[in-house]
């Protein structure tokens, strides 16, 4: 059984940069794009997908028919997380065999109906749960997300090396918390200094497919449960996303790609 046409990560070697924010958005533009997509969160520590996506604690996955699972939908969006099974204030002590276990079943018993792009929020990091999922499915590609400081790029290159090892290829690294600009005067600040060195990139074997500066919208977005691609599909923002989407698009060889993808040319395509 496929799960996905195309299936993408996103993930860091460092927590906090914004790989959830990234990866909820981006889901929301491929699907603004005209695509049909799913969403893996993969944080089994610390899943984001529900306040990020806002699902209320009365909307469940559902068992389906035959040991399946029902996966939770919202704008348009089918959606698995195991902050969707357990108490948000539960902590979970996974030992690295439950792990790919959890992994598995999401995997495999998750009625996903095979959508153009599966989009997986992974948890910081190099560890169990990015090999797991490597041997698990195979992963069409991975989103490095970063901030443009210096120590990012060491995290940068574990990250590279790790799908490298796991035989992921990289689409392209996207720079998260570029740059503040102020609202009223439109004045421009590198807050995490100034921006990944490019050449550096480019030794490792990739590339820059997005800045993101830090915004306030952004945030609230993800704290309200309304990704700023859905509460704000024309803001600059939001654009920016929809570029990045429609690289990842081409990049996995658009039309004639891995998932033969037809994609109308469509304005927003989610519902509520
Ligand atoms: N471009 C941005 N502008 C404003 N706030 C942002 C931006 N990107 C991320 N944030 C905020 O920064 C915080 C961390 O982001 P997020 O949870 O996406 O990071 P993460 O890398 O997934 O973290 P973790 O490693 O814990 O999984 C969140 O509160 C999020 O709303
Ligand atoms: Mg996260």
């Amino acid at each position: 059984m496929s799960i996905a046409k195309n299936i993408i990560a996103v993930g860091s070697g460092k927590g906090g940069v914004g790989k959830s924010t990234v990866a909820v958005n981006l889901a929301m533009a491929l699907k603004a794009e005209g695509a049909s997509v799913a969403f893996l969160d993969a944080d089994l520590y610390g899943p984001s997908a529900p306040t990020m996506f806002g699902v209320g604690d009365d909307e469940k996955p559902q068992v389906g028919e035959g040991q399946t699972i029902v996966p939770v939908e919202k704008y348009g969006i089918k959606l698995m997380s195991i902050g969707f099974l357990v108490p948000h204030e539960d902590a979970i002590i996974w030992r690295g065999p439950m792990l790919g276990k959890m992994l598995q079943q999401f995997l495999s018993q998750v009625v996903w109906g095979n959508p153009d792009y599966l989009v997986i929020d992974l948890p910081p990091g190099t560890g169990d749960i990015q090999l797991s999922l490597a041997q698990l499915i195979p992963v069409t590609g991975a989103v490095v997300v970063t901030t443009p400081q210096d120590v990012a790029l060491a995290d940068v290159r574990r990250s590279i090396k790790m799908f490298e090892k796991t035989n992921v290829p990289l689409l392209g690294v996207v720079e998260n918390m570029s740059y503040f600009e102020t609202p009223d005067t439109k004045q421009r600040y590198q807050i995490f200094g100034g921006g990944a060195d490019k050449e550096k990139l480019k030794a490792l074997g990739t590339e820059i497919i997005g800045e993101l500066p830090l915004e306030i919208p952004t945030r609230e977005g993800g704290d309200q449960g309304k990704p700023i691609v859905v509460s704000a599909p024309d803001s600059e923002q939001a654009k920016r996303f929809r570029a990045i989407a429609r690289r990842l698009i081409a990049k996995q060889g658009g039309e004639s790609g891995p998932g033969g993808l037809d994609l109308p040319d469509v304005g927003e395509a989610y519902s509520s």
